[in-house]
């Protein structure tokens, strides 16, 4: 009986696929506006982002010491008690900063160290958390890194290009 309720234990973990919690920080950005956002319309690796792909898709940037080790996963943001799952399909770089020329790093450990940054683009902010103000964002977020998810699937049915 024990062992059986061990063998559950670890196949319900296995099956979420998440670990954390860990604490985040949650910026706003606009993937339209070169002010913002120094390659608009492109993400780190697919370009032509449309309107279709932002109703549809929860992407996510975060930060480039990240990128190689949590690109393309969901990751569960909590925020205001509620989970969201985002996905990252794009990195923040601060050689990109306007002003300040460290902001991804300041950003991602704004509220733990190494902390993790999750700079949400201003439709997904909307959609997702009924937040408009995406310029004043700067909010302490509890994550959880989950699953990879195949980006090329879903680049096909959006139409990304890259
Ligand atoms: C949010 O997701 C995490 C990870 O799956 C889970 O442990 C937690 O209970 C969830 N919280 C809510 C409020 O759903
Ligand atoms: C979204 O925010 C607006 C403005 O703060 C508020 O009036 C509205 O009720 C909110 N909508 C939801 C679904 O929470």
């Amino acid at each position: 009986m024990r062992s059986a309720i061990i063998v559950f234990a670890l196949v319900h973990l296995a099956a979420a696929g998440c670990s954390g919690p860990k604490i985040g920080t949650m910026t706003g950005y606009d993937n339209t506006d070169g002010h913002d956002d120094k390659h608009p319309g492109s993400l780190m690796e697919y370009d032509h982002t449309t309107p279709a792909f932002w109703a549809n898709v929860n992407a996510v940037s975060i930060y480039d010491r990240d990128w190689s080790q949590w690109k393309y996963h969901n990751i569960i943001i909590n925020y205001k008690g509620k989970n969201v799952t985002v996905q990252s399909w794009d990195a923040c770089t601060n050689a990109d900063c306007p002003e300040d020329p460290q902001c991804c790093t300041h950003n991602a450990q704004k509220f733990a160290k190494p902390g993790f940054l999750v700079d949400v683009e201003k439709r997904v902010l909307k959609s997702a958390f009924n937040i408009t103000n995406y310029n004043d964002v700067m909010n302490k977020i509890t994550i959880y890194l989950c699953d990879a998810f195949d980006h090329q699937a879903v680049a096909n049915k959006y139409h990304l290009s890259n």
